[in-house]
């Protein structure tokens, strides 16, 4: 709901208010942004300035009070009073001078469409306010979009030029000056392999800046974070979220000065921003996505979740549950063949998958990342028949069929570089800089974006592609600023020409992992791979980071072989799913040498997930505090539960352990089960002596050939409780110590899991 009142502005969700008015001198004064107030409460909530300080600087020569530095604003502007971080900056005739003022509002029922950039959709209705340039022929709207249910503001901002051409070198999506003090900031960190580690720090004097100079959001600062008290954890205490919806170079600074105001910007990076507006022109900065909790860190996430599963999410798999995929990349790598794909697929789908997804290496020249990108061609040799004839086969065994693409890189070594040189993207003059052996193409060019959805779109009409996996593996080098604006803009353009007419098609968007792993891509394709790493240990670390700010839903997470690839860590085919089952839930190792055992527990796997699939990818998703060197995460949708708990290490004779469940009805009586599994023989060593009836070598092949098929199976625990009892948390089953065994004892190992179905009785 939007009120507005004696020139104040009040902006409410079912649980925050944001609150801003017009003073005496037309600055849009920020008041409020966080639990329900009244707009009559504004003039009590506002920043008191009845005194002059030493050294400021007056907006008038009359009034010994009023100085914009000590005035929280709705945009921060540079030149006339304000010292702290400007949301713009435009030079005009060599001044960077501008005072917006206020000149009128709207209100707009739903959303106000704004050609150009993916935003949100479905508000429930945008204040849009114009401001003008106090003496330049400027003109600046800021929009506020409010998802009242999703307790959700997004902002957005629109420069209009009615003058000779000027130079923008900033424009923030918004600003937003909190008057709230101890305040600590959290982001998400990374690089390949290690994206999205929660990173947490007090917000002291001084700036911290969270950016990307990569071409794109980036894994080394994801564009989300929130600013939380001191005193908040999961479940209680204030906490302000921020995203963008922009792939491009993002730059979010967290500034506090001497009066204590934190001011929060954030939008499209401004480093070598240099972007030349034009008379008669407009500028639209990316959208920016604000919540608020006062309920804790667990309460902002859901909020983010509702608002990307509801008002981001595209196309037909929007709330539709996606399909359990066998992906090619990490069994096969470049060296495969068409009777190895079969094979693949036919057991995938003996096990249950049900979509098989056939990874880099199956066009033109590509049998490694040397060469081949920009073509499109099946290399035959390797597919007799080409992709149309795979995809009938596999469509025939009754799986859907997906492929991998990365039409943004090409390769030197290509036909359609020999072709088309022009199509890549290099500095004039320099040699280029490749990563990953490749250049990108050229997305500011008509003709390139052409090339790519004529191809792509001709790839999946005529070979019947029900998913394509769109990957991007490079950084951008020495193009970026403006450029980087037209070249996001031109990705957008592809994505929308070629996705928005196939809505049937599941999109998963990839950059080598998780380096684009931003809501401008979620826009276009409902989930992203997290992250090459598959080792669900490191992907403990990805996967709760993400977890702040983006669903279950969102997220591509497999299992793949032990001892991992890349950290050559041996951890248990449970906990590989349990973690990965937390996420869209995907296979990727030749299932080929797994042994009949693991064979068995994979189909059970992905029976039990397919069984409670909308759960764990739509439930409402908790963390809980780290407990000794546990993780504990929960999936509900308000009437039943799954909870995953992982262990790093084990620590001899441990104390015991609880599980807590949140969100379920406290007066209800729940089972509490654990999931049926084996672990394998040869995780008790010698200690299989004791257990056996006959005395036999335990190190030996008699005992190998029987645990490729046999495993031990995991205690069944069974608890009862009520809702209530669960949020205490209940105290499970003693775990083995070496001092006997009987069925009740679970098994610690190093890297295990539990993991429990709660449901009503
Ligand atoms: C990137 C992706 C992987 C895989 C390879 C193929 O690294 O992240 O999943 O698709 O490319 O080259």
């Amino acid at each position: 709901m939007i009120s507005v009142k004696d020139r104040t502005f009040l902006l409410d969700t079912e649980n925050t208010s944001y609150l801003f008015r017009i003073d005496k001198y037309n600055h849009p004064e920020h008041i409020h942004y966080g639990n329900r107030v009244r707009i009559e409460d504004a003039e009590a909530l506002a920043y008191k300035h009845f005194i002059s300080y030493g050294t400021t600087v007056l907006y008038d020569e009359k009034d010994e009070t009023y100085c914009l530095d000590h005035l929280p604003m709705e945009y921060g502007t540079y030149g006339r009073g304000d010292f702290k971080t400007p949301s713009i900056e435009c030079e005009i005739d060599g001044s960077y001078t501008l005072d917006f003022l206020y000149d009128s509002y709207e209100i707009i029922e739903g959303d106000m469409k704004i050609d150009g950039l993916p935003s949100s959709y479905g508000c429930e209705k945008t204040l849009v306010l114009h401001l003008k340039e106090a003496v330049k022929p400027l003109r600046l709207d800021l929009f506020y979009a409010v998802y009242p249910k999703e307790d959700v503001i997004t902002r957005r901002a629109v420069l209009y030029n009615d003058g000779e051409e000027v130079i923008l070198h900033k424009m923030m999506s918004c600003c937003l000056d909190l008057t709230e003090k101890e305040l600590v900031s959290g982001s998400l960190h990374g690089a390949w392999d290690k994206e999205t580690h929660l990173e947490e720090r007090e917000i002291v004097p001084g700036t911290l800046v969270l950016s990307s100079r990569t071409g794109f959001s980036s894994a080394k600062n994801n564009p989300a974070f929130f600013i939380r008290r001191k005193d908040t954890d999961e479940d209680h205490g204030k906490v302000w979220g921020f995203n963008l919806v922009w792939t491009g170079e993002h730059h979010s600074s967290i500034s506090l000065d001497e009066y204590g105001i934190c001011r929060v910007e954030t939008g499209i990076n401004h480093e070598r921003f240099s972007y030349p507006l034009k008379k008669g022109t407009s500028f639209l900065t990316p959208e920016a996505v604000l919540s608020y909790s006062d309920k804790g860190l667990n309460n902002l996430s859901s909020h983010f979740h509702h608002f990307i599963r509801e008002h981001i999410t595209r196309s037909d798999w929007k709330k539709k549950e996606r399909p359990v995929l066998i992906n090619s990349w990490e069994g096969f790598g470049f060296d495969f063949n068409k009777d190895g794909l079969l094979k693949l697929a036919s057991s995938a789908k003996k096990l249950g998958m049900e979509l098989f997804v056939l990874d880099d290496g199956w066009f033109g020249r590509r049998n490694s990342d040397l060469r081949g990108l920009g073509d499109y061609d099946p290399n035959t040799r390797k597919i007799p028949g080409g992709i149309k004839s795979l995809s009938k086969e596999i469509h025939d065994m009754g799986m859907l069929f997906g492929i991998w693409v990365e039409p943004e890189a090409i390769n030197t070594d290509s036909a359609l570089y020999e072709a088309h040189p022009e199509y890549a993207l290099v500095e004039e003059g320099r040699k280029p800089v490749l990563g990953r052996h490749e250049l990108l193409m050229d997305l500011t060019r008509q003709d390139v974006r052409d090339y790519i959805v004529e191809n792509v779109s001709k790839l999946i009409d005529d070979n019947h592609v029900d998913y394509i996996k769109w990957d991007m593996n490079r950084h951008h080098c020495g193009i970026s600023g403006a450029y980087d604006y037209e070249y996001i803009g031109g990705l957008y353009d592809v994505l929308e020409r070629i996705f928005t007419p196939r809505p049937h098609v599941l999109f998963e968007s990839c950059a080598s992992g998780g380096n684009r792993f931003d809501l401008g891509m979620l826009c276009y394709s409902p989930q992203i791979w997290s992250s090459d790493d598959t080792d669900p240990i490191e992907r403990l670390d990805i996967q709760k980071g993400l977890s702040c700010f983006y669903p279950q839903s969102a997220m591509g997470a497999h299992v793949s072989a032990s001892p991992h690839s890349q950290t050559l860590r041996k951890t248990p085919l449970e906990t590989r799913f349990a973690v990965a089952a937390l996420g869209c839930l995907g296979y990727e190792l030749d299932l080929g040498r797994l042994t009949p055992l693991e064979k068995s527990e994979i189909a059970h796997q992905v029976a039990y997930y397919k069984e409670n699939r909308a759960l764990f990818q739509y439930g409402d998703f908790y963390r809980f505090p780290k407990e000794e060197d546990y993780e504990c995460f929960e999936v509900t949708d308000g009437k039943k539960a799954a909870a995953v708990k992982v262990r790093r290490s084990v620590h001899a004779a441990p104390i015991f352990d609880k599980l807590l469940i949140k969100g379920l009805d406290p007066e209800k009586i729940y089972s509490i089960t654990s999931r049926d599994h084996n672990h394998t023989i040869d995780s008790f060593g010698h200690l299989l002596q004791h257990a056996l009836p006959v005395k036999v070598n335990t190190d030996g092949s008699l005992i190998k050939a029987v645990g490729r098929i046999k495993g031990l199976s995991a205690a069944k625990q069974e608890y009862t409780a009520s809702g209530s009892a669960l949020e205490n948390g209940i105290l499970l089953d003693n775990l083995f110590l070496g001092t006997g065994y009987n069925e009740h004892l679970r098994i610690p190992l190093d890297y295990g899991s539990d993991m429990y179905l709660i449901k009503e009785k």
